[in-house]
């Protein structure tokens, strides 16, 4: 092992894939497999704070995800709230500050309404911050952003790619620098499609509840490694059209 410090991602946003899969491996239902789910998302961002990630993103429930059937979403929906009824004050404690992408105003009212809570009574904490997509979709996400630059009656001239990156679920959040797909699936599936332009990109084929914080750190070796040049040249700052 090398002596380098370990280059931690100051961002990282993680689609978690194989909840399913990773059921029916053992003959269990697909609402355990999203229970094992959320037990691993509990262990995994213990991991990242102490690591000192300074945003986890997890894409939870996807604009797509309402096309499941009833009972797998009743499923899903349930879990978030018993989640926030039974974690909030540990989260709390443990200094997890709660963000929502997506949106909240078709989700059954009484969620919506436990996830605003959680947003404020976290709102004070720093040491990470927890982006939760839920009934997120990276091009709803755009559209929404479009919306509100039209609502703002902001002149076309005016409008610039920061100006964009404010106006989305994420506004004021730096943009993703690392992007874990569990599972062994090769797609982007509509997550942060704006916000990962420049992120670099990590496949796994272990399934979401087994990605365990030892997984997590060979993740962020494996980014650690990797050189970003943001479309320029290596060391360089010369234009090229490729990054
Ligand atoms: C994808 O696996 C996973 C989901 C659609 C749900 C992710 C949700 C959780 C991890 C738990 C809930 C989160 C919170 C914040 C309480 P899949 O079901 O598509 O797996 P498969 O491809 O193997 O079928």
């Amino acid at each position: 092992m090398s002596d380098t410090p370990l280059k931690i991602p100051r961002h990282v946003a993680i689609i978690m894939d194989g909840n399913g899969r990773w059921a029916e491996a053992r003959g269990l239902s697909r609402y355990e497999g999203h229970q094992a789910g959320t037990e691993n998302l509990r262990r995994v961002i213990r991991a990242a704070a102490d690591i000192g990630v300074q945003y986890l993103t997890v894409y939870a429930f996807s604009t797509e995800n309402w096309g499941r059937p009833k009972d797998e979403v009743e499923g899903l929906m349930m879990l978030l709230e018993t989640t926030i009824d039974n974690e909030l004050e540990e989260l709390i404690a443990e200094g997890v500050q709660i963000r929502h992408l997506g949106r909240l105003e078709s989700m059954p009212k009484a969620l919506a309404r436990k996830v605003e809570h959680s947003i404020d009574a976290t709102k004070e904490n720093h040491r990470i911050v927890l982006n939760i997509a839920w009934n997120y979709g990276g091009r709803d996400e755009v559209v929404y952003a479009v919306q509100k630059i039209i609502a703002d009656h902001i002149e076309p001239d005016q409008v610039t790619e920061q100006m964009i990156s404010d106006h989305l679920f994420t506004g004021g959040i730096p943009d993703p620098d690392l992007v874990i797909r569990t599972s062994g699936e090769y797609r982007i599936s509509n997550f942060m499609i704006w916000q990962s332009a420049y992120a670099e990109w990590y496949f796994t084929p272990t399934l979401w509840p087994d990605f365990d914080k030892h997984e997590l750190e060979k993740a962020i070796a494996v980014y650690g490694m990797r050189e970003r040049r943001f479309g320029k040249l290596s060391g360089g700052n010369a234009d090229v059209a490729n990054g």
